[in-house]
């Protein structure tokens, strides 16, 4: 399966120009067999690591386990019911951290996890040119994943992220199908780009 194929459901058309490293970056449900290989990962994470942050402190960490081994298994056992039937499939799962103080400051860092979330996009866009797809999910139990996973308080779980080789909707049972063969929809720019003042409504 080619996942930027442009006629694929989840590519967009868009009201104004925007590169296909954007548009070809969408979250999968359905994954192949294809394992991601352990060279491939550090490239991503390298990308990851060229994410811009506050004071270049690169709060990001990252814990992660493949298909069929136990870190797997111990994430995917943490994530809500409506993420499990999918993510089994996945080449790998990981939990997305965020460290919650600046070393150099040794105090709260109140981007940290905006950070995360920067290079997670990083991530997935080079992942997406590569033809390797991920699925961010914030539906995990906090608690028992900091337990399982014997977490410190100085790090932040942000979310998981489920990331392989992506293959065709069919495998999906439902409401999985429909979810990965339905459009994607954003907001039309004027709901959130204002030039010189906000506009009189309700945000
Ligand atoms: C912080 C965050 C949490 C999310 N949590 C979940 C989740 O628990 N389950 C899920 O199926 N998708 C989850 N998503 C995926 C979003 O639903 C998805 O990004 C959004 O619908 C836009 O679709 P797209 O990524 O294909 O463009 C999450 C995404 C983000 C960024």
């Amino acid at each position: 399966m080619n996942p930027t194929d442009t006629s694929h459901p989840k590519i967009p058309t868009t009201h104004h120009p925007v590169s296909s490293f954007v548009l070809n970056r969408w979250s999968v449900r359905s994954f192949s067999d294809q394992m991601i290989s352990p060279t491939i990962l550090d490239h991503l994470f390298e990308a990851a690591s060229w994410a811009p942050s506050s004071m270049n402190e690169q709060p990001w960490v990252y814990l992660y386990g493949w298909r069929g081994d136990a870190l797997f298994e111990t994430i995917w056992n943490c994530l809500l019911p409506g993420n499990q039937p999918w993510t089994k499939n996945a080449s790998v799962l990981m939990l997305c951290l965020a460290k919650k103080n600046h070393a150099s400051l040794g105090k709260p860092n109140k981007y940290h996890l905006y950070d995360v979330g920067a290079a997670n996009q990083t991530l997935l866009v080079e992942a997406a040119s590569l033809g390797i797809l991920g699925h961010q999910m914030g539906g995990f139990d906090n608690p028992k994943i900091l337990e399982a996973l014997n977490i410190p308080n100085t790090l932040e779980p942000a979310v998981c992220l489920a990331l392989g080789y992506p293959d065709t909707a069919d495998k999906l049972e439902e409401p999985f199908y429909t979810r990965e063969i339905s459009p994607r929809t954003r907001k039309a720019t004027e709901m959130f780009a204002f030039q010189g003042k906000l506009p009189e409504t309700d945000f």
